[in-house]
């Protein structure tokens, strides 16, 4: 065996090597992040690997999974809010005066006692205790049926923060009495 074979299967070795290494790169980061949040694990996957994409490499994933309510609201853009609240609209009211259709009326929303207007409610949002903050919201429009089993509301979620997080400022900024943002 000359040096040139020899040159050779290291090459290759390496190769296989480095293959390697970037497949159990990835699969790590994949598992990792789909791994935890049970039930979820579709959407956070799709959501690093489009971030691993747009910047070109993992290590700020995990920043980006964390961003908190409070710092995805201090950003919230009402008028993308209001294009977002098109998927209400069927079923909601959210102007001043505005009445129950099929769902409640929401002007005024943030804040309000849970199941307050004079609406037929289901009983899961009748005996709830609580108001309208922005956990609560949060929580409700990611998937209603999973924060309210038992809900009237037929609506699948929202599945992106950054709509969920616009659109409460929009809701917020249709009353008489918006709420303060969460602290950080
Ligand atoms: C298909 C009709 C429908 C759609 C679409 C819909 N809702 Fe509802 N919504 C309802 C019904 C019905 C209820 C009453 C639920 C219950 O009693 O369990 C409700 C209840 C609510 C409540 C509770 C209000 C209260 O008085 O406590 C909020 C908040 C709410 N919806 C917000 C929204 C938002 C925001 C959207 C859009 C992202 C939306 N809904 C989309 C029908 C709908």
């Amino acid at each position: 065996m000359d040096a040139f074979e020899l040159n050779k299967i290291f090459g290759a070795l390496t190769g296989a090597l480095v293959v390697f290494l970037g497949v159990s790169f990835v699969t790590e980061g994949i598992y990792h992040t789909g791994g935890h949040g049970g039930g979820h694990g579709h959407e956070k996957l799709a959501y690093s690997l489009e971030i691993e994409e747009a910047d070109g490499h993992g290590d700020q994933k995990e920043v980006v999974e964390e961003i908190s309510l409070a710092a995805l609201l201090s950003e919230a853009d009402v008028a993308k809010g209001e294009k977002v609240f098109k998927k209400c609209s069927a079923c909601h009211n959210v102007e001043v005066g505005g009445g129950n259709k099929t769902g409640p009326a929401l002007y005024g929303v943030m804040g309000r006692d849970i199941a307050s207007m004079d609406f037929g409610y289901s009983a899961v949002l009748a005996d709830m205790d609580g108001g309208w903050g922005w956990e609560e919201m949060n929580g409700f429009l990611t998937k209603p049926k999973e924060w309210a089993d038992g809900t009237k509301m037929n609506f699948a979620g929202l599945k992106k923060s950054e709509d969920r997080a616009n659109l409460m400022a929009y809701l917020n900024a249709q009353s008489e009495a918006p709420i303060a943002l969460p602290a950080e």
